[in-house]
């Protein structure tokens, strides 16, 4: 039985990823701002009142870990501001940037002592990020954070990888979530994707951009 710890898990994707998880037979720490009565009737470990972007929170969600290994840490937590050119609010860019870049990094450099080899580190980022893939423009605040959530994935396989952790940037499709406003496919769909990417991840696969679909996505 692995133990995994998901971010943003009270709603959306994160939700859906704790729901399959689970009935897998996976050990769940669900880490969120505040629980759902979906998650709540989950009847799965809960470690609330965790802001991503917020160090002390980090370091309280750390503590409430423990000692205990983690197997997979999911960095799925994020935001969306959308903006266009040339309106862009500089707060907002920065914004962004703290939950869907430096959240990740905070919270692998946390929980660094409940992984070890053979543990997996995933973030789920957004084919937004990809430079080559950027045909539409806009939303800049969005893509700045989650293109340097790319490098920051990217960098950590490196890092890592003397450790035995490896890491996967993850694409879940277009997904009908709050942040989407319901266009796209279903949460549960995109987390059975996202899950088969990171069973499927090795320590040889790592650092690697993957759509849950199963192809790899351009830098
Ligand atoms: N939906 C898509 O089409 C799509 C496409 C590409 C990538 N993604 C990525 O997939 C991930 C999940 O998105 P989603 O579609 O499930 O969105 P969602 O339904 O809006 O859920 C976002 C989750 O992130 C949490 N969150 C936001 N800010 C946080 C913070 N500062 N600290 C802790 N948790 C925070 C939210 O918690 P609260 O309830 O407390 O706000 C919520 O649990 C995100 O990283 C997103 O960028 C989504």
């Amino acid at each position: 039985m692995a133990t995994v710890l998901i971010t943003g898990s009270n709603r959306g994707i994160g939700l859906q990823l704790c729901r399959q998880l689970h009935a897998r037979g996976d050990e769940v720490i669900a880490a969120c701002r505040k629980p759902s009565k979906s998650l709540r009737e989950m009847n799965i470990e809960i470690i609330d009142g965790l802001d991503v972007a917020q160090q002390q929170d980090v370091d309280r969600l750390a503590t409430m870990v423990g000692i205990r290994r983690i197997d997979t840490l999911i960095n799925n937590a994020g935001i969306l501001r959308l903006d266009s050119f040339p309106d862009i609010d500089e707060q907002q860019v920065i914004e962004q940037f703290r939950v869907n870049t430096l959240g990740p990094l905070k919270l692998t450099r946390a929980l660094m002592s409940c992984l070890g080899t053979g543990s997996k580190v995933a973030i789920v980022s957004s084919r937004v990020g990809s430079i080559a893939d950027n045909a539409s423009g806009n939303n800049y605040g969005y893509r700045l954070s989650k293109v340097a959530a790319n490098m920051l994935g990217a960098n950590l396989a490196i890092d890592l990888k003397s450790d035995g952790i490896a890491v996967i940037l993850l694409h879940p499709g277009l997904v009908a979530t709050e942040m989407t406003g319901g266009a796209g496919i279903s949460a549960d769909d995109a987390a059975k994707g996202l899950i088969r990417q990171i069973d499927a991840l090795t320590l040889q696969s790592s650092g690697k951009f993957m759509h849950a679909e199963g192809y790899e996505l351009p830098w």
